[in-house]
């Protein structure tokens, strides 16, 4: 049996968010919209991308943005570098693509090697093209409130929610993790003051003596620290949503490849109280390459900015 298959009976009467579906469906109408822009006005959305080093993992996560440019009919350009590239030389082909019409979007796959910055790079990006949304102006943005690009994962989990019906208006959001590119943004995108958020939001962190005091509170609770299976099933209370952004390769000699990989919620207690969970794998992740298609195309189509 799957792993979702199995996730699916344990979930009998409870809801399993199903990320790998709903990323089909937005990969889906954006090839619909892709289509038309394309007849309409001859645009085709192109996304730019930049891999710098050779980091396994790297590798990877850029082979399936090329492979997901094409399924939906995207012009996709890489550039691949070696690990000793300066600085420099990053930021001028960033400013090559700022500078090229067909290229809509950039993304500079991260972590970069370490001589360089990463802050410097995103910096350089054009405000205008930053399908990752980790550039200061789309975070300010995000912040007050104006349309702009939101950063792909938190944009994957707010979309998650809105698809699978889930009330977020009032609701207790609490995170767990204040990174940059999934705590910060999210715990942003929910307060706003808009008909798919106005939630209360709670973030915590290290910084916590206990963090279960505010997990137990949270009616949606979205954990994003990069422990495997840290949050418990005492750790939450009956009926919660849980969204669980964690992507951790925990040694297991029972699989092929040596190792399996879990979130950093503890699945089968956690799932017990849970009215709605997203498995891993097959929540998150898949809907962070869908909302990069969704912000190229959205640049494409100038429905960004103003
Ligand atoms: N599915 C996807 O597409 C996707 C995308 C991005 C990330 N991820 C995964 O999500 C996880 C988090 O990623 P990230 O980039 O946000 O991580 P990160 O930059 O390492 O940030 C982790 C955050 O969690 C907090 N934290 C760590 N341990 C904690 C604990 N025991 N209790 C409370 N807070 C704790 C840290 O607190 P401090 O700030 O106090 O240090 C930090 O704010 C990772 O497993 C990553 O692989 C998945």
């Amino acid at each position: 049996m799957s792993k979702l298959m199995s996730d699916k009976k344990l979930m009998t009467d409870k809801k399993l968010i199903d990320g790998k579906k709903i990323a089909a469906d937005i990969r889906a109408e954006l090839k619909a919209k892709t289509d038309k822009l394309l007849n309409d006005t001859g645009i085709r959305p192109g996304l730019a991308l930049l891999l710098v080093g050779d980091d396994p993992a790297s590798r990877v996560y850029v082979n399936s943005k090329i492979k997901a440019c094409a399924e939906i009919g995207f012009r996709s350009i890489t550039k691949e570098l070696p690990a000793n590239t300066t600085e420099a030389e990053v930021l001028g082909i960033v400013k090559q693509w700022n500078e090229d019409p067909d290229v809509h979007g950039i993304l500079v796959q991260l972590p970069l090697p370490k001589h360089i910055v990463d802050n410097n790079v995103i910096r350089a990006i054009s405000p205008d093209k930053d399908a990752d949304g980790f550039h200061p102006e789309s975070m300010g943005r995000l912040v007050i409130g104006l349309p702009g690009f939101v950063s792909c994962t938190p944009a994957g989990i707010l979309e998650l929610l809105i698809r699978s019906n889930i009330s977020i208006k009032g609701k207790h959001v609490v995170v767990v993790g204040r990174s940059n590119i999934v705590g910060k943004p999210i715990a942003n995108l929910l307060y706003q003051k808009t008909p798919n958020a106005n939630a209360v939001v709670t973030i915590c962190h290290t910084g916590a003596d206990d963090i279960s005091y505010y997990t137990k509170q949270a009616d949606i609770l979205i954990v994003a620290v990069g422990v495997a299976e840290v949050i418990k099933g005492d750790d939450v209370k009956e009926g919660v949503v849980v969204i669980d952004v964690g992507m951790n390769r925990v040694d297991d000699a029972t699989r092929p490849r040596g190792y399996r990989l879990t979130g950093d919620v503890h699945f089968p207690s956690v799932s017990e109280k849970a009215s709605a969970i997203t498995p891993v794998p097959g929540g998150v992740g898949p809907m962070t390459i869908a909302m990069l298609l969704s912000n190229t195309f959205k640049a494409a189509a100038g429905e960004i900015g103003g």
